[in-house]
Parts: structure tokens; sequence; C-alpha cells
């Protein structure tokens, strides 16, 4: 049996341990939902002050040049580039995921018109197969979308495949996928892949450079704690990047945007991915949150997941296995990523319970309850504190008080 002074001795052990100090979470919240929105960084709060109070209020819009915010989304892109594996001129920062999304898909089925099929996992997150149904319907005959379940993709990718459209952890399991042997698969095949890294970046050890991967979107705001809404990035290859168009034309993409051309002329490289005016409140804030993470090894911070992960899947078997949790992220550890996930018929009360009682998770419908791990601020005992919570809230019933509430807009 696994006890909480086990669980201390690994914090002593622990070589991220001073990692916590940077981020403010209120006094005794254990926080479970960094697989969400990721928790704030004191220097992303000291920097969103110092954007609005000595740039944006002294510098006025001078601070396009002199605080350096046109180049913004190729800065902060650049520090993205180092934590996934690609060079700084393969990504930049700007749009929501979903609008990434949108450009690059299009983007990437432009490069060969006679593939018209867009492959996808029928259980992707809804935002990616939404975007996909609307380009269905923008393109008509020009485009197929077409659906499967995960574990036949494989089988599914032929002559026709265009794209792959795949997110590279599912977001109600945890699971991820093989990036390099899936990303080889379909260039064998002739196709081409779009990762979707939401819950893999700042969290999983990758390399899209090694995987060869030809397009990637993901967002700022979980794991990379770039605050609520932050801007997403977006990759694509440098051996893409000459040949590729994308459908939102906007002048921040424009070879020359204070030339005020009467025609649009893409910028060369990566900067033809943005369209409008970056968001320099948030993109200061992603960017400061950048920087925290940098100087930590991803090797050490995916150890450490993975092990306070494999420790709360132990301590919920020794503790909870009476209260009707069906775990549905992996045991293995090379597949599960850096949440857990059970499925419970009383799932939404329990977590509302749980939140109550200061562990925040998230519930995902129609029954799914979300521990989202974030090892740059918990801690093995906090995977023991959390697990006690859970055991005390079973035992003891108090979960029924929150049965037949009405669902919060967010869950
Ligand atoms: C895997 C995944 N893809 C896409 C999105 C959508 O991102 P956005 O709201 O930034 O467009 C999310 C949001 O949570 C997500 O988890």
């Amino acid at each position: 049996m696994i006890t909480e002074s086990d669980c201390v001795a690994q914090d002593e052990q622990d070589p991220l341990a001073d990692e916590a100090a940077k981020y403010y979470l209120p006094e005794g919240v254990l926080y479970f939902a960094g697989n969400s929105l990721g928790a704030l960084p004191v220097a992303a709060q000291k920097r969103a002050v110092s954007i609005i109070r000595d740039e944006w209020g002294e510098k006025l819009v001078g601070g396009w040049n002199s605080a350096a915010w046109y180049s913004s989304p190729s800065r902060t892109g650049a520090k993205v580039a180092r934590l996934i594996g690609a060079d700084a001129d393969e990504v930049t920062v700007t749009d929501s995921t979903s609008v990434n999304l949108f450009k690059s898909i299009i983007a990437a089925m432009r490069l060969n018109t006679q593939r018209k099929v867009c492959l996808t996992d029928r259980e992707i997150f809804p935002s990616d197969f939404y975007i996909m149904q609307g380009i269905e319907e923008l393109l008509g005959e020009r485009f197929t979308l077409k659906a499967v379940q995960r574990d036949c993709i494989l089988d599914e990718i032929g002559d026709d495949t265009g794209l792959l459209v795949l997110s590279h952890v599912d977001y109600r399991t945890g699971d991820v996928f093989d990036m390099q042997s899936i990303t080889r698969r379909v260039q064998e095949a002739g196709g081409l892949v779009l990762w979707d890294l939401c819950h893999s970046a700042g969290i999983l050890d990758i390399s899209l450079n090694e995987a060869e991967a030809d397009f990637a979107v993901g967002c700022g705001y979980k794991f990379l704690n770039g605050g609520p809404g932050a801007p997403s990035f977006v990759y694509v290859a440098k051996r893409h990047q000459e040949s590729i168009s994308q459908p939102l034309s906007g002048w921040m993409g424009h070879a020359n945007p204070f030339a005020f051309d009467e025609t649009y002329k893409s910028a060369p490289g990566i900067r033809k991915m943005l369209c409008g005016t970056p968001s320099i409140i948030a993109m200061g804030c992603f960017e400061a949150a950048l920087d925290e993470l940098l100087p930590v090894s991803m090797v050490a911070i995916r150890d450490k997941s993975t092990k306070l992960t494999r420790l709360f899947i132990e301590l919920m078997k020794e503790r909870c296995a009476d209260f009707g949790f069906t775990l549905i992220s992996s045991e293995n550890d090379d597949i599960r990523g850096s949440q857990i996930s059970y499925t419970h018929e009383q799932g939404y009360a329990i977590m509302q319970a749980l939140i109550a009682n200061n562990v925040i998770g998230d519930f995902r419908a129609p029954d799914c309850v979300r521990f989202g791990v974030s090892p740059v601020y918990l801690s093995y005992t906090d995977m023991w504190r959390a697990v006690d919570t859970i055991k005390t809230i079973m035992e003891t019933e108090t979960w029924r008080d929150f049965r037949g509430q009405k669902k919060e807009a967010v869950t």
C-alpha cells in the first residue's frame, strides 16, 4: 500500500519541486484542470500590468515598433517551436486553434487538389470536426470529409487521402497517438498529416521535426499556461511554406502590410499564416508563460507527469476501488498523456462535490471526469490529497448534495 509518507518522500527527490513557486494558485486549491486552462504564472500577471501601463499607456501606437509588438507572433512562435521540436521559423502565434485549423486544412488540401479526402478520427475534439464540416460545406465536391473510428484510421489511409487530421492526445481519455509512425504511414501513401497539439504542447516531449510532421496547430492556454483564450500556434514544415496559400488572406499575412497594395501578396515563410492584428496583451501573457517553461527540460516534465499520473491511478485502485469509477485512460505509460479520466454515472455531481472541496478537475459529457496533471505546479503529495478527497466524498456520499444541479455553461 502506498502511504502519504511515500508521496512526501517522492516530493523530496523531485527535481521540479521549485517550479510551483512560479505559479499563483489560491490557498488550499489542488488544481487538476491544467489540461483545460493552465494556472497563472506570476510572471504573466506582471507582464500584463507592464504591457498595459508601460507600453500601451506610455508608448501608445509607438509600441508596435518600440515595444516590438509587431514581431510578437514570430518571436512567441519561435519560443513555442523550442517546446515542440520545430525550427524557430516554422511556428507563429496567431488566432485561435479553430481558426488555425481552418487555414491549415485548406492550405494543406490545396497542395494536392487531385486528392479530395480529408480523413479524421470520428471522436476528434468537436471544434476540429465542426471546422472540417464547415470546409466541406464551403468547398463542396472539392473536399470529402471521411470520419472513421479511431482504431480503423490506419486502415483507411489510401491513395485518395489528401490529409489526415488527428489530435495527438485524445481529449477524453488522454491517449496519445504515435506521431512518428502515423506521419510516415500517411506520407508513404502520398498524403499529409495535420496534428492538433492542444493537449501535448508543454507536456509531452515531442519533436515535429523528427517526426517530419507537415502541419500542426495547438492552443496556448492549456499546459502552456498562456491564459484564458491565449492565442494559438501554427506550425508549417519549412518544405511546404513556399508552396502553400491559406484562405484568410488578411493584411498581417501580406508581404508588406504597410504598403497598402491593392492586391494580396502573401508574406514569405510562416508569416503568411497570419491574418489580422495580434492581440498584444494576450500575446504578452503567453510569452511570459513560455519564458517560465523554457528553462525546464521537457524530458523532466514528461517523466514527472508519467510518475504523477501512475501514482494517481495506483492510489485510486488502492483507496477508491469500490466506488464505481471506470478508468478510461491507458495504464501504459507510453500511451497515457497527462490526464487521468474515469467514467462514472454520477460524474457531474462528483466533480461538483470535488470542486466544492478544492479539488478542481472537470467533466466531459456524458459521464467523464478528468484530472489533468501539470507537473510544474502539482506534487506527489497533491495526488495523495486529491484521492483522499475523492475517497471522503464517496464514503460520506456528499456528492449526493450536488445531484440534479443545473449544469453550468462551462463544465
Ligand atoms: C484538442 C482541441 N482542439 C481544438 C480546440 C479548440 O481550441 P480553440 O477554442 O482555441 O479554437 C480545443 C479546445 O479545448 C481542444 O482541446
